[in-house]
């Protein structure tokens, strides 16, 4: 039984699997079709947060396989009513497979350790690993070959990023991330990065414009987190040269992308101009959680596509 807690719990013959399973989905579901892969299982969605596309994207995925869903969110007490441990002991017994989205990521932790069935983390606050897989594939299927090309994050060292930068070590991407100081990847991260994803190709700078410099994509996310709401203010303030408008896509080659995990938070992080302009690829990208996700499942459940 696997579990998919980050991106670095996958190798790269996996992601590549995942992806292969997506791709095949995907072109039956754009012709109609509806494989029944997984019937008669059951997944559970335990969500801390709350969620669009995460929660949507896995229920009709399961949907689309032949199996169901079902959401557990504050009411059903987890953590608080009985202890994750006891809960994860019960919950795995009625379903083949756990969605988790929690504010800490030892709760995933823990959550896995004692479950007796698969469990995906649907973002902590240090990992986002659906999404980042979504992310790739996106680009795949824009740029094809994504080995050498680099991925350009500006902004917060937050959850996406941190997947974004295990992924781009595993399918081959350079990453160039530009944070401003205080809010780049921290020491125990670049230890866990250099130790479990040791081909990454990284630059660190405190510069946007470096680090769009050569990038086959740009990409950002907000730049307060779900759960740090009382530090707006303040980031919007460290955060402030850190937007994602026309004139730093200048700084890109023609043609670059432009992704977003969304929710954005429009003429902060980025500009309408740029999100709703010829270079964004996040409506897309939305839509392939649905495509990713039920490569994950397949994959995760052993299902024979
Ligand atoms: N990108 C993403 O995970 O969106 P939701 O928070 O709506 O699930
Ligand atoms: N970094 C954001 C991602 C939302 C999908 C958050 O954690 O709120």
């Amino acid at each position: 039984m696997r579990n998919l807690l980050t991106v670095a719990d996958l190798s790269s013959a996996e992601i590549d699997r995942i992806f292969a399973i997506t791709e095949d989905l995907k072109t039956k579901y754009t012709q109609g079709r509806r494989d029944a892969l997984l019937p008669g299982r059951v997944m559970a969605l335990l969500f801390e947060k709350p969620s669009l596309r995460t929660r949507v994207s896995f229920e009709a995925g399961m949907t689309n396989l032949g199996g169901s869903s079902i959401f557990l969110g504050q009411e059903a007490g987890f953590g608080s009513r009985e202890s994750v441990a006891d809960f994860a002991r019960v919950l795995s017994q009625y379903a083949d497979v756990i969605v988790l989205r929690a504010f800490k990521h030892e709760t995933a932790t823990e959550l896995a350790k004692y479950s007796t069935c698969a469990v995906i983390n649907g973002l902590t606050d240090a990992a986002h690993p659906c999404q980042a897989l979504a992310d790739l594939y996106t680009l795949k299927e824009h740029i094809g070959r994504l080995k050498g090309h680099t991925l350009a994050y500006v902004g917060d060292g937050n959850n996406v990023a941190r997947s974004l930068a295990e992924g781009c070590g595993r399918v081959g991407l350079k990453f160039a991330i530009a944070a401003p100081k205080g809010y780049q990847f921290d020491n125990e991260f670049r230890m866990h990065l250099k130790q479990e994803v040791p081909q990454l190709e990284m630059l660190e700078t405190t510069d946007p414009a470096e680090a769009v410099r050569g990038a086959v994509a740009v990409y950002t996310d907000v730049w307060t987190s779900m759960g740090q709401e009382k530090e707006s203010a303040e980031r919007r303030k460290v955060f402030a040269d850190y937007q994602v408008n026309e004139k730093l896509m200048a700084k890109a080659p023609e043609g670059t992308l432009f992704l977003h995990c969304l929710p954005a938070h429009r003429g902060e992080e980025v500009t309408d101009a740029v999100i709703d302009g010829p270079q964004s690829v996040v409506v897309q990208q939305a839509g392939n959680r649905l495509h990713v996700q039920k490569g994950v499942l397949a994959w995760i459940l052993g299902a024979q596509s």
